[in-house]
C-alpha cells in the first residue's frame, strides 16, 4: 500500500459505488450491525431482508492511480438481498431494489456503480439496471475473467503444472464469465473440458472454443472434470457443485462463484488439492474501505477493481453488462486496471491466505495419492 496520505475527500472527483449483499445472512449482516445477526435466526434475517431498504455501508477513499497520480473515492452501498432471496423473488422487485441502491449511489455522487456478486448475475445481467438509471453501469465481470484465468495461470504454474501439456476444465461454461474464460484458456492448455447443464449451449461454447490449442470436449457430467488438472470453477448455482469425489491428485480448483461452488467437504477432505478463490486483486493507493468484507486490507474483488479503474479512467460507460461479454472486452480492462496499478494478488483458500508451505504440502500428498488414483476410486 501507498504511504502517501489519502487526497481531501472535496477534492477528488472521480467518483463510483459498489453495490454488495450478503451471502450468509447471520455472518455478512453482523458485519455491519452485530447485535442484529446475533438476534436474528438466519431464516429471520433473510425473510425480513425483502422489507430492507438499500444500506448504506462506508465510503472508500484513497484508490490512487499508478499511472496519473489522481484518487477516486466511492460508496459501499448493501442490497438487503442473500442470493436465495434474489432467485425466490419476482424479478422485477429485485431488479427494483438494485435500481434502489443505484439511485442511493447517484445521490451520494457516483458517476458510475458496480454490481456485485449476485446483482449481477440477476435477470439480465446489468441490462434492465442501466436502462432505469441515469449513471452507468458495469458488472466488473470483465476482470473478473482476467483475474480468473490469470489465477489459474499462476496457480498451474506454482504447482508445477506445465500448461502447454495440461487438462484443463471450465464448470459453468455457459456463463457470462466462464464463456470467455474458456476462451481464454483453449488457448493456453491441451485438453479443455467444458461442464454446463444445457447440452445444446455447452456445445455452442465448445464451438467457440475450438481452433485454438486445446483439444474440446463438452458435457454435462460433473464427473468429466476427474481428468482435469486445473478447474475454474463459476456457476451462479447457490449450492456447492463440486465434491471432494470429483477431483484427482494435485488438481488446481479457482473458485470464481459467490456462493461458493467448492464444497466445504473439499477443504476437509482433500488435503492433496488446491483450491483459491478466484479474483483477489491489490488496489493501487493508501485505500480504505471503511468496511470489513472478509479481505485483507488493500485488496478487493477483481468486479470492485474493475468499477474503480473505470472511474480512474473517466470511463463513465455501461461496460460489462449482458451475458455477452467478450475476450476483447476482458483484455481491455485488463489494460486500463494493469495501467491504473491494479494486479492479482495472493492467493485465498475458504477465506484463509495460501502459503507456500501449503503449495508444497499439497504437492507432496498428490504425489503419494496419484499412485493408487484412479477416476473410478475417486
Ligand atoms: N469473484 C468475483 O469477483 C465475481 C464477480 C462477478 C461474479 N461472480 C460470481 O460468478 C458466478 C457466475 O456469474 P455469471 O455472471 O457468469 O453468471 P451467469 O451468466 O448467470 O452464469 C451462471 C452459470 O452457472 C450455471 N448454473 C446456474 N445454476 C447452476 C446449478 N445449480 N448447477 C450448475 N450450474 C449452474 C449456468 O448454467 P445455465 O447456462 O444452464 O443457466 C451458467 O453456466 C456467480 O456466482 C457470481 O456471484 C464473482
Amino acid at each position: 500500500m501507498d504511504n502517501n496520505p489519502v487526497m481531501d475527500p472535496a477534492m477528488v472527483t472521480d467518483t463510483f459505488a459498489f453495490i454488495i449483499h450478503p451471502i450468509n445472512p447471520k455472518r455478512d449482516v453482523s458485519r455491519k450491525w452485530p447485535i442484529v445477526g446475533k438476534v436474528l435466526t438466519e431464516g429471520q434475517v433473510n425473510y425480513l431482508s425483502a422489507y430492507f431498504p438499500p444500506v448504506y455501508i462506508s465510503e472508500i477513499n484513497g484508490v490512487r492511480s499508478d499511472a496519473t497520480g489522481n484518487e477516486c473515492k466511492g460508496w459501499f452501498i448493501a442490497c438487503p438481498f442473500t442470493p436465495q432471496r434474489m432467485l425466490e423473488l419476482p424479478v422485477e422487485m429485485v431488479y427494483d431494489k438494485i435500481v434502489a441502491c443505484g439511485r442511493k449511489a447517484a445521490k451520494l455522487g457516483a458517476k458510475i456503480m458496480g454490481l456485485g456478486a449476485y446483482t449481477s448475475v440477476v435477470g439480465d445481467a446489468g441490462h434492465t439496471i442501466a436502462d432505469r438509471l441515469e449513471i452507468p453501469v458495469t458488472t466488473g465481470d470483465s476482470y473478473t475473467i482476467m483475474m480468473a484465468v490469470e489465477a489459474v495461470r499462476k496457480a498451474a504454474d506454482e504447482m508445477g503444472i506445465p500448461l502447454t501439456t495440461a487438462t484443463a476444465a471450465v464448470v459453468g461454461a455457459t456463463g457470462a464469465i466462464g464463456r470467455v474464460c474458456a476462451q481464454m484458456l483453449a488457448n493456453d492448455v491441451a485438453e479443455l473440458i467444458l461442464v454446463g447443464r444445457r447440452p445444446d449451449a455447452v456445445n455452442t461454447v465448445r464451438e467457440l472454443c475450438e481452433g485454438k490449442h486445446a483439444h474440446v470436449t463438452a458435457g454435462t457430467d460433473m464427473s468429466a472434470i476427474y481428468k482435469a488438472d486445473l478447474v475454474l470453477t463459476v456457476t451462479s448455482a447457490i449450492n456447492s457443485v463440486i465434491e471432494p469425489q470429483h477431483l484427482k491428485p494435485g488438481a488446481v480448483v479457482c473458485d470464481v462463484a459467490r456462493p461458493r461452488d467448492v464444497s466445504k467437504l473439499v477443504a476437509e477432505q482433500r488435503d492433496d488439492v488446491l483450491v483459491i478463490e478466484g479474483g483477489m486483486v491489490e488496489v493501487p493507493g493508501p485505500v480504505n474501505f471503511h468496511f470489513d468484507f472478509g479481505f485483507p486490507p488493500g485488496k478487493a474483488f477483481a468486479c470492485m477493481a474493475e468499477t474503480m479503474a473505470l472511474s480512474l479512467e473517466g470511463r463513465y460507460e455501461d461496460y460489462s453488462v449482458g451475458k455477452d461479454l467478450t475476450v476483447e472486452q476482458a483484455q481491455e480492462i485488463g489494460a486500463i486496471c494493469s495501467r491504473h496499478g491494479f494486479k492479482l494478488s495472493g492467493f485465498r483458500t475458504f477465506e484463509r491466505p495460501v502459503t507456500d508451505q501449503q503449495i508444497a504440502q499439497v504437492r507432496e500428498r498428490a504425489q503419494v495419492n496419484r499412485r493408487r488414483w484412479s477416476p473410478q476410486t475417486a
